[in-house]
């Protein structure tokens, strides 16, 4: 297991991290093959297949219901597929070894889709939780300080560390979320629909702020969205979740051509339209 102390910025960090192929090494950081969840007689993912590759923005799109959370769930191992292979980082996801369990939650960041903070905590204490768990001998003093690196790295002001979340607006609590996540220096982070709910402004800042994270920490981001000018803002592939599978993985502007109506509605329906008119008119 990696010693690199918590808070180190590792510039390139893919390529630096023991567990992490390279992008030139063609392996993927995620792989799904075959994904079967069902709930009863609901079938949500039906021979689900996915790469994502490392160092890059993935977008996880769909309509509501297709299981993004879900395949979000079953890649991170809390949840148990009824068939597939999960791979993180070269690990079994599906494994019950809790070495290889903890190997993988140790190197991987998730801001869940309701953010999830403990009402209860500050923020500087909710960033310390994973600080605690995994860095327990580190003195509180350090602690302090790495928490306050992180929150500052998510872009919130030195004074949020000792703010209750319900003192924040909903922007602050998302950048919060994030600041926890990236707590033990992850090479791989996860978001479910992490601007859902945010004003177009704050959405966009938090993508920019995602951007410029994953360039500077050299992560790879699999990011759930219902967001179009995330997708065309920050994503380097799009993969759409539809008929139970991912029906197309590409560059955003091949999946726009995808013959597809949930792909054609979403892209080039109405509300497509009216993100793409708001664009090209801000850009
Ligand atoms: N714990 C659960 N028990 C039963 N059904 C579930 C559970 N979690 C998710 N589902 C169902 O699986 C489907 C996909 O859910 P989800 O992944 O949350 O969708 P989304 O794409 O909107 O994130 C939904 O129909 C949902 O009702
Ligand atoms: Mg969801």
């Amino acid at each position: 297991m990696s010693k690199t102390p918590p808070g180190t910025m590792r510039n390139g960090a893919n390529a630096m991290h023991p567990l992490c192929p390279t992008p030139q090494s063609g392996r993927p950081i995620v792989s799904v093959r075959g994904l079967v969840n069902r709930f009863g007689e609901q079938v949500v993912h039906d021979g689900l297949d996915l790469d994502v590759r490392p160092g890059e923005i993935i977008g996880v799109v769909g309509g509501s219901g297709t299981g993004k959370s879900v395949l979000m769930r079953a890649i991170l191992g809390l949840r148990e597929p009824q068939e597939g292979r999960i791979e993180v980082l070269g690990l079994n996801a599906l494994t019950d070894d809790a070495t290889q369990r903890r190997a993988i939650e140790r190197n991987t960041g998730v801001l869940f889709q309701d953010g999830a903070l403990f009402s209860s905590l500050t923020v500087g204490e909710n960033v310390q939780v994973p600080l605690k768990e995994y860095h327990g001998d580190l003195p509180d003093s350090l602690r302090y300080e790495l928490a306050l690196l992180k929150v500052k790295l998510a872009g919130l002001p030195a004074d949020a560390l000792n703010k209750l979340p319900s003192q924040l607006s909903g922007g602050m609590r998302k950048r919060a979320g994030l600041a926890r996540a990236l707590a033990l220096d992850p090479p791989l982070l996860f978001l479910d629909e992490p601007t859902a709910g945010l004003d177009p402004i704050g959405a966009a800042a938090f993508d920019r702020l995602i951007r410029t994270l994953q360039q500077a920490l050299g992560l790879t981001v699999f990011l759930i969205t219902h967001d179009l000018d995330t997708l065309y803002a920050i994503c380097d592939r799009v993969a759409v979740l539809a008929d139970r599978k991912v029906v197309v993985c590409a560059p955003i502007q091949e999946v726009e051509r995808f013959e597809h109506p949930w792909v054609q509605e979403y892209f080039h329906g109405p509300r497509a339209r009216a993100a793409r008119t708001t664009r090209d008119a801000t850009s």
